[in-house]
């Protein structure tokens, strides 16, 4: 007998329950790690309010983790019992003592990266990948926009932007949280619950503003963000923690200077074994030489899970947040 999470129904954190299962045999392509870490990101919370459709209700929550293998299906080559590994592309069901997984969305654990390291960056770590160096692809020089600056993502993006010559303004709700995003590399923090971001970004760029925003707020700052755009430049829209944006009439890009709009998701970059590997590669190498450091703000037993979505929720959370099982 093992214990996980599960939801039956969404709803706020108290819909977490703490349940008995028993731990699968994997499928012929499958592996069931024994996880040691698991991370906690905001798209749990989605999934379990109901923004984002778990397959079915119930359902374990949880995409990112990392462990050890203790079990290989028939037809699974690249993995023995015992390998370190870490995932971060789903399927659901992270939050548990065990998760069962294709195995090609695992990847070898670096011996120096250790489990919670693993479980606070890689979801993260592969995103901010993807963010910056695929979807921004910098020269060095310029000066960005990334909302929440001192969160998981943002810490992480703080540093790897510091580290290829990009001058990252940071977005954050208080003055701590300002003063830990320029410790991690930040250039520059506008605190958007007393400054107005896009009058800052202004003064910031001698009025030039940003080729590149990036914007996992929302709803909240979807008009800030698109006031922050150089002409010609790129909105990244890539989360919702104050709600979705909707009903977006396209016009308005035309109107703030031909810009450009992605919404992408972790998932349409890390869409195969190779390209997932390839990006794991490049973040296990900027953490291995120590230009990006995964900084755990909190740790919670699993069992707590519900205290840990409350804590991101209500913005009380800094860096990664990692569960343990
Ligand atoms: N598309 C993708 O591939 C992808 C992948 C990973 C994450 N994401 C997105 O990236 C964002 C960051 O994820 P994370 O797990 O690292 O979370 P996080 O940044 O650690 O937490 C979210 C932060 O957003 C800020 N925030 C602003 N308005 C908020 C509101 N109404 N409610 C809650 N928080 C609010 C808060 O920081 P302040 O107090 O400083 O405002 C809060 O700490 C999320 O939106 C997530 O969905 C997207």
């Amino acid at each position: 007998m093992a214990k996980r999470i599960q939801i039956s129904r969404h709803g706020g954190p108290e819909v977490l329950e703490w349940v008995d299962c028993t731990p699968p045999e994997p499928g012929p392509h499958e592996v069931r790690v024994r996880n040691r870490a698991i991370g906690l990101n905001f798209i749990d919370t989605y999934y379990r309010s109901g923004l984002y459709a778990p397959p079915q209700l119930p359902s374990s929550l949880g995409t990112e983790g990392a462990g050890e293998v203790e079990a290989v299906g028939s037809a699974v080559e690249r993995f023995r019992v015992g390998d370190r590994v870490a995932y971060a592309t789903g399927p659901l069901g992270a939050y548990g003592e065990f998760h069962v997984l294709p195995a090609d969305r695992l990847v070898r654990l670096p011996d120096s990266i250790d489990f919670e390291q693993a479980a606070a960056a890689m979801l993260k770590g592969l995103t901010v990948q993807y963010l910056l160096r695929q979807i921004g692809r910098f020269q060095g020089g310029e000066t960005i926009l990334f909302h929440a600056a001192a969160g998981g993502v943002g810490s992480l993006a703080c540093q790897w932007a510091k580290a290829l010559g990009v001058r990252l303004i940071g977005t954050v709700g208080s003055p701590e949280k300002a003063e830990r995003a320029r410790a991690l590399g930040a250039w520059a923090t506008i605190d958007y619950s007393r400054e107005n971001v896009a009058q800052r970004v202004l003064e910031l760029t001698g009025g030039r503003k940003c080729p590149v925003v990036y914007d996992s707020i929302g709803k909240d700052t979807w008009e800030t963000s698109l006031d922050c755009v150089a002409p010609r430049g790129l909105l990244v829209s890539f989360g919702n923690a104050s709600g979705p944006v909707t009903g977006v009439n396209l016009g308005v890009l035309a109107q703030k200077g031909s810009l450009f709009v992605t919404r992408p998701q972790l998932a349409g970059y890390a869409d195969t074994p190779e390209r997932l590997q390839a990006m794991a590669d490049e973040l296990f190498a900027v953490l291995i030489s120590g230009q990006v450091r995964v900084e755990i703000g909190q740790r919670f037993p699993l069992a707590e899970a519900a205290r840990a979505h409350e804590a991101l929720a209500s913005r009380q959370t800094v860096g990664s947040t990692v569960l343990l099982p």
